[in-house]
């Protein structure tokens, strides 16, 4: 069996750093070292509709932001299917298949169900505003996504560490439905990390725990030079670092876990040259002597120089809409084609392909023979 990549990621805003770091420079390295047999990277439209159900619009407007920030980051549509989820139906005929796999009870015990119906007001802690309850196709998404998944026959998941339960499910659900029905049709996947740990879960701009559209400590993909520069001269430090000259913590700094995160080798002698490499930097700045804003200037420089390359390419693409919406339809044809075969075996399997069972046609005659 070869390697099938596949990711994906909900269409309810731009992109952000965090999944930068998290995941997307990573599938643009997985792309161009061409190990596998098959990539696809997917809009994952319907499920941001299991929680957005009220906002088709906000969807509607972010699937071309997410294509923009894919396609400007590097992805090539020549090497990589680019899809929308919801232009496949054969994931939602599967996804009906798998929920009689799968119980209500191992469903409860998922993290990030079990986190929103908590706070949904199943399990107290509700607010009036939630107790609206949880969609049923909120709480089924960890199957929808399973299918999304299998259809492909996915080998190599690069996501967060967020989506370990989830991967970790549809592990389950394939053994599942290979044991149900005595096959071998579908694959485990493996998630597939950033091995730089800060990669995993980048702070935000206010050093919080993680960068999130709703904390607004976000710098985006797609940010220019000049809001860049504002965002990061706002940056969370070393709250204790007060001046020059005193001591500093490098750890928790906000500006350190960016540099990293992003820093390059060359980037010393480019930007910095008083200094051979990060390390050097940090023990300057642990001693004390070194100023936060000569290091956020460097920051600054770096970022700018790993995103003027994407803004550059989002500019190109931005200047031929029609183009991108013609890559997604494009690609969502050739992803529903490898659906379509993945959910022909499935039937196969499961015995409900009646019109192709040949057997079956002749069983039934001679039952009914005189
Ligand atoms: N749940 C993912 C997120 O919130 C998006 C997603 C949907 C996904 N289906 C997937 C990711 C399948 C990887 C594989 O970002």
């Amino acid at each position: 069996m070869g390697r099938v990549i596949l990711t994906g990621d909900r269409p309810t805003g731009k992109l952000h750093l965090g999944h930068y770091v998290g995941s997307l420079r990573n599938r643009v390295l997985l792309q161009n070292e061409g190990n596998y047999d098959k990539m696809f990277v997917f809009i994952a439209d319907v499920q941001a509709l299991t929680d957005n159900a009220d906002n088709p619009e906000k969807v509607r407007q972010n699937i071309i932001e997410l294509a923009l920030d894919y396609l400007a980051c590097g992805l090539d549509p020549e090497k990589v299917t680019i899809f929308i989820q919801s232009q496949i139906p054969q994931l939602h005929e599967m996804t009906q298949f798998f929920s009689n796999l799968v119980t209500v009870q191992r469903l409860q015990r998922n993290p990030t169900v079990k986190t929103e119906m908590a706070m949904r007001g199943f399990e107290g802690g509700a607010t009036d505003d939630n107790k609206r309850g949880l969609p049923v196709g909120f709480f089924t998404y960890p199957i929808s996504q399973a299918a999304d998944i299998c259809a492909f026959k996915s080998t190599t998941v690069p996501v967060g560490e967020d989506q370990e339960p989830m991967i970790e499910q549809c592990r389950e659900i394939v053994r599942s439905f290979n044991g149900t029905y005595y096959c071998d049709v579908l694959v485990e996947p493996e998630i597939l990390l950033p091995s730089n740990l800060v990669c995993r879960r980048l702070p935000g701009t206010d050093g919080k725990a993680k960068m999130s559209k709703s904390l607004g400590n976000c710098i985006y993909i797609s940010d220019d030079a000049k809001t860049l520069e504002q965002k990061v001269k706002g940056m969370f430090t070393d709250p204790g670092h007060l001046r020059v000259e005193d001591p500093g913590k490098v750890e928790g700094n906000t500006v350190f876990t960016y540099l990293d995160a992003f820093c390059e080798p060359g980037d010393f002698a480019k930007y910095l040259p008083e200094y051979a490499n990060l390390d050097e930097l940090k023990d300057h700045y642990r001693r004390g002597g070194l100023g936060d804003m000569k290091c956020k200037k460097f920051l600054i420089n770096v970022l700018n120089d790993r995103l003027e390359p994407i803004r550059q390419r989002r500019h190109a693409y931005e200047q031929d809409i029609p183009k991108v919406y013609e890559i997604l339809r494009k690609g969502s044809a050739d992803a529903r084609e490898v659906a379509a075969q993945t959910l022909h075996q499935m039937k196969d399997a499961m015995k409900i392909n009646y019109f192709d069972d040949a057997a079956l046609i002749a069983e039934q005659a001679e039952k009914y023979k005189k």
